[in-house]
């Protein structure tokens, strides 16, 4: 049986609770003899820093380099509102390791799930590419006069040749190595005359090295309401920073709620690390209410990163079988606690009836 050594930082509020879930699952995987993981596990987040002023120690990066992946739940404190410690550790991990694909799938696993009326749960399945090292991201601006009314805050939008062409060019390769047939790119370039026009230009570049794709063009205000009407038709859709940020919480949505939605970051061939697309929800932290779904998710898109495709298979069965028998947590219209969704879950890839 191959091994998997990763790095995982379980972080803030529902971040530790959803993460025992994910690595309960990773458990089942092993027994089931699929594929072992080791897992060592690092409590940085909000308390430590709170602690001891550290956010990710000076060894951190490099512990996660040599990690086959990272995995981490999620970060955000009340006692913390700069953010402060999510800056180095979870921004921080994608600007450093360069992790420039952030990978965010869309797919329905009931009917009931989609807030939308008369949509099947199977039409709709897309993924969207946010650009994960550049843009509004990159924190380079400042503030004058601040806290006076004269203030003046300036926020850099930074758009590079080589930021924007590599995750244009990821998305028509992912399209292009599953048979899809279209990529959408999305920005606000009839504003963003300067920025948003190189990814005009980029995307007609690439896109001619791929004729078989069709192109397809949003300003991301149209995007967002054609995925509220028309989630059907999208397969890729490549966008910034921000945006990606933005359209991948109306995705979460059409998916069952933030608490359903898996991502990876991803530089390919060097270094990746997996995160749920929610946040530490501090109002449910300690509760078990937390829906563990989107972690267990995300534990099979890295389980499918290392190579290991039945088990990611096996796990997606699992979490589509728990959400058919209602055997989930509210959010989805279930009864079931965090723990208990997470054991079901386990429980059915032990059983093997995948
Ligand atoms: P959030 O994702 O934490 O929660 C928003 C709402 O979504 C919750 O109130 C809840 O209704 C629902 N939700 C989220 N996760 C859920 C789950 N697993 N199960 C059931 N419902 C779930 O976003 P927020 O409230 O805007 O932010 C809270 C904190 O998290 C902030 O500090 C924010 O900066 C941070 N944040 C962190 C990440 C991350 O670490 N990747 C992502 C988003 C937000
Ligand atoms: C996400 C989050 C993060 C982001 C925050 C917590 C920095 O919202 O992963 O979607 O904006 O990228
Ligand atoms: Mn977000």
């Amino acid at each position: 049986m191959r091994r998997h050594a990763i790095v995982v930082v379980p972080g803030d509020g529902i971040g530790p609770e959803v993460t025992r879930e994910a690595l309960k699952v990773l458990e089942a995987v092993e027994a089931s003899g699929f594929c072992g993981v080791d897992a060592v596990v690092r409590d940085w987040g909000a308390e430590r820093y709170l602690r001891t002023g550290e956010t990710l120690p000076p060894e951190g990066l490099d512990e996660f380099r040599r990690a086959a992946a990272v995995f981490m739940g999620a970060f955000g404190d009340p006692r913390v509102p700069d953010m402060r410690h999510a800056a180095d550790i979870l921004l921080g991990t994608r600007f450093r390791l360069d992790l420039y694909v952030n990978e965010r799938p869309v797919r329905v696993l009931a009917d009931r799930l989609c807030p939308l009326k008369h949509v099947a749960a199977e039409s709709i399945s897309f993924t969207v590419f946010r650009e994960n090292t550049e843009g509004l991201y990159v924190g380079i601006g400042g503030q004058f006069k601040r806290g006076t009314p004269d203030e003046i805050a300036v926020q850099e939008d930074v758009n590079t040749r080589k930021g924007v062409e590599r995750i244009i060019r990821h998305a028509f390769a992912f399209a292009r190595a599953r048979g899809l047939t279209r990529v959408c790119m999305s920005d606000k370039s009839n504003v963003l005359r300067f920025g948003h026009d190189l990814w005009q230009r980029v995307f007609a570049e690439v896109g001619d090295e791929y004729p078989e794709i069709e192109r397809e063009h949003l300003y991301v205000d149209a995007l967002v309401m054609q995925l509220v009407r028309r989630p059907q038709s999208f397969q890729v859709i490549v966008t910034c920073n921000m945006f990606g940020d933005i359209v991948t919480d109306l995705g979460a949505a059409l998916q069952g709620g933030l608490g359903m939605a898996a991502s990876g970051n991803v530089h390919p061939g060097v270094a990746a690390m997996f995160e749920p697309v929610h946040g530490s929800a501090p109002k449910y932290a300690g509760q078990d209410i937390a829906n563990p779904f989107g972690a267990v998710l995300t534990a099979a898109m890295m389980l499918e990163h290392l190579g290991e495709t039945a088990a990611a298979r096996a796990v997606e069965g699992a979490v589509a079988e728990a959400v058919r028998a209602e055997q989930c947590t509210r959010d989805l219209g279930g009864s079931l606690g965090t723990e208990a969704a997470g054991s079901f879950v386990a429980e059915w890839i032990r059983r093997g009836n995948q």
